[in-house]
């Protein structure tokens, strides 16, 4: 398994998984569009194949984890995804890093959880409103829960 930073060649791929797992290529946070293809990000790699993404944004001592997407679960390439951004994120003088995700997304709220992640804040029955900037958003999601509410955790670095 190996872990570089994105490069423009994977651009393209990394259009393409947003676009598969947050049904456009932009995802919302905090009212903020984020085009994940135009981020800083690590991406992990076993042999040709692309195994994980994940972008951040940095802005002042704060780093969002915009999005984290492993191909192969529970083999420890979202562990390094998130390491990587971590570091580049004290790197560059951040005191937290936080991340948004659905009430539907129990692998991740499990995920940040184990690694450090606190619960910050819920924002009840927001996706509603979400989906009016983007009807591709999906209604049902994780283990065929509603996709309702988004829940952001955030640790201290
Ligand atoms: C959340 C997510 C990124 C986690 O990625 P992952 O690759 O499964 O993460 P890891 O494999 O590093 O860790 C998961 C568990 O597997 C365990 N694990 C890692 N390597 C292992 C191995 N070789 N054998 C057994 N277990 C292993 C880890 O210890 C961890 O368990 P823990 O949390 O109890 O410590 C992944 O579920 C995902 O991509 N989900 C879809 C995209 C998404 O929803 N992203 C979040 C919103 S942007």
């Amino acid at each position: 398994m190996l872990i570089k930073e994105l490069s423009k060649s994977d651009r393209k791929w990394v259009s393409d998984r947003t676009e598969l797992l947050f049904g456009g290529d932009f995802v919302v946070s905090r009212e903020t569009v984020h085009n994940p293809a135009t981020l800083p990000g690590f991406v992990v790699s076993e042999g040709p194949d692309r195994i994980g993404i994940s972008t951040y944004n940095i802005v002042e001592d704060s780093c969002e984890l915009v999005t984290i997407d492993s191909l192969c679960q529970w083999q420890g390439v979202g562990s390094a995804l998130l390491e990587a951004v971590e570091a580049a994120a004290k790197e560059a003088g951040c005191k937290t890093i936080w991340s948004i995700t659905s009430n539907d997304n129990l692998d991740a709220l499990r995920f940040l959880q184990r690694r450090g992640f606190h619960i910050k804040e819920v924002r009840v029955g927001i996706a509603a409103q979400i989906r009016m900037m983007k009807p591709e958003m999906q209604e049902i999601g994780h283990y065929s829960i509603p996709v309702r509410d988004e829940i952001e955790l955030s640790k201290s670095l």
